[in-house]
């Protein structure tokens, strides 16, 4: 008898009694849920489409895969598969606002529209009727084939998703939007149902040596070279798992292997950080005998997923730049909130105005000559050092907050718009006042100064 597994089952069983939707929500839901399609229907009727499109739900609160609380109801319309696209966007949107008369238009491949109904968010996203998901004009047009996929074989899994679900959450691993890059719910469910069930996921997650593939159909297209594959049984030429970085699949693994270690609910229900002080920030600041510099500037008015990705690029070349300066970058992050933020913790605060650079040995007579020439007006030598040239010369920049105030901002890579936004305007924060950003973003510091797994 194995012990282990049966604490597991119990807290399992704990979690599921607080994530499980109660009968009110479920009735709420199936009410509102019948009367958006109902709407949808005669939208469509009213625009004489009736008869070639159908309305679909999609997602979880189709699949009885969604957590208490966390309600969003997708209605695709699906359109002719020969329909110009203009005609999908304008009927689309004509169904979207008379369904959702307060909604508002979002844009992802095509516009939809985004509205709130008796405290449910509802989209309503007009698609393609291919014939299979491999055909798909565009991405969403897929999203039905998952859900008539996964319809039959995750209907006794359920409970095991929501888990599954709450427990990545808990974790930051659960989305698959490009500031996570993490799991999306349907990846999750696809986990759950190749293990039989949550503790099944965790007990393999545990063991797991990316790169890790899973290929539930049997399409024998487990050619990507990504951490964790699971061939999409809809479509064998996509990765489920596409997005999920390799640090989110490696953070599952350690919490798999915690939880195996020590089953409890706490593990499920883990709230933000207190948020540091600007007090607390100095303080790390001086313990760690660190320089943190910090770009400040307004954030692009841009959605999340290409924010994010932005932000990432543009920290990278930050990055990139102080080190070859010599500041010695030890780490990074980006925030945003309104104000976006490049921080970079320097183990360096200040170089020396003069840096050594090491030419060729004597001996190697063709590259001697070149570097006696490009270094002929050095500030000191060439000389020898042993049997090379050496000059040294002096550097642009003698601390981090020289770098960034220059133009040599713009030399590196950056995101478009996040160049865009730092051409307008930003400031550099160093240092101990670094601790101005507090008040704005305790949280994100607290992550960043008393980081977890
Ligand atoms: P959602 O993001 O709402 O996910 O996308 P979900 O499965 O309903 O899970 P939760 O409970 O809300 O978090 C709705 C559907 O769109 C497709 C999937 O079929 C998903 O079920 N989708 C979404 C993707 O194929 N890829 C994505 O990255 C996101
Ligand atoms: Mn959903």
């Amino acid at each position: 008898m194995n012990q282990g597994v049966s604490d597991l089952d119990r807290v399992v069983d704990r979690v599921d009694r607080r994530v499980r939707p109660d009968a009110d929500e479920r009735t709420r839901l199936k009410a509102v849920a019948d009367r958006l399609v109902d709407r949808a229907r005669a939208a469509l009727a009213d625009h004489d489409v009736d008869a070639d499109a159908d309305v679909v739900r999609v997602g979880s609160t189709a699949r009885d895969t969604w957590l208490a609380g966390d309600r969003d109801i997708d209605v695709f319309v699906r359109f002719p598969a020969d329909l110009p696209r203009t005609d999908l966007e304008r009927l689309g949107l004509a169904v979207g606002h008379a369904v959702l008369p307060d909604g508002h238009e979002e844009y992802a491949e095509h516009p939809y529209v985004r509205g709130t109904v008796d405290s449910f968010d509802v989209d309503l996203v007009p698609c393609y009727d291919v014939d299979a998901a491999t055909a798909a004009r565009s991405a969403v047009d897929r999203t039905p084939f998952h859900t008539a996929w996964l319809d039959g074989r995750i209907n006794d899994l359920t409970a095991d998703v929501r888990v599954a679900k709450q427990f990545l959450s808990a974790m930051g691993a659960y989305g698959s939007d490009l500031r996570t890059r993490g799991f999306s719910g349907y990846l999750t469910e696809l986990l759950v149902l190749e293990h039989g069930g949550f503790s099944g996921l965790v007990a393999a997650a545990a063991e797991w040596h990316p790169p890790v593939q899973y290929d539930p159909e049997g399409h024998g297209t487990a050619t990507f070279d990504d951490p964790l594959v699971v061939v999409d049984p809809t479509d064998p030429e996509r990765n489920v798992a596409a997005v999920c970085a390799a640090e989110q699949v490696a953070r599952l693994q350690h919490h798999a292997r915690d939880l195996l270690a020590a089953p409890r609910v706490a593990a499920f229900f883990i709230d933000d950080p207190t948020p540091l002080s600007a007090a607390d920030v100095r303080d790390h600041v001086t313990r760690r005998g660190t320089e943190p510099v910090a770009v400040v500037f307004d954030a692009p008015d841009i959605v999340d997923d290409q924010l994010y990705p932005q932000l990432r690029r543009s920290l990278g070349g930050v990055w990139a730049a102080l080190d070859r300066a010599g500041f010695a970058p030890l780490r990074a992050a980006t925030f945003a909130n309104g104000r976006g933020v490049l921080f970079v913790e320097c183990a360096t605060g200040e170089v020396a105005r003069v840096e050594r650079h090491e030419g060729p040995p004597v001996a190697v007579a063709d590259h001697a000559q070149g570097f006696l020439d490009a270094h002929h007006d050095a500030d000191y030598g060439p000389f020898l050092d042993g049997d090379r040239y050496v000059v040294e010369r002096s550097r642009e920049y003698t601390t981090p907050v020289d770098l960034l105030r220059s133009d040599a901002l713009f030399d590196v890579a950056l995101g478009a718009r996040v160049e865009e936004a730092l051409r307008d305007e930003y400031t550099v924060l160093s240092g101990a006042a670094v601790a101005a950003l507090a008040d704005e973003f305790g949280v994100a510091l607290a992550r960043y100064f008393e980081p977890t797994i």
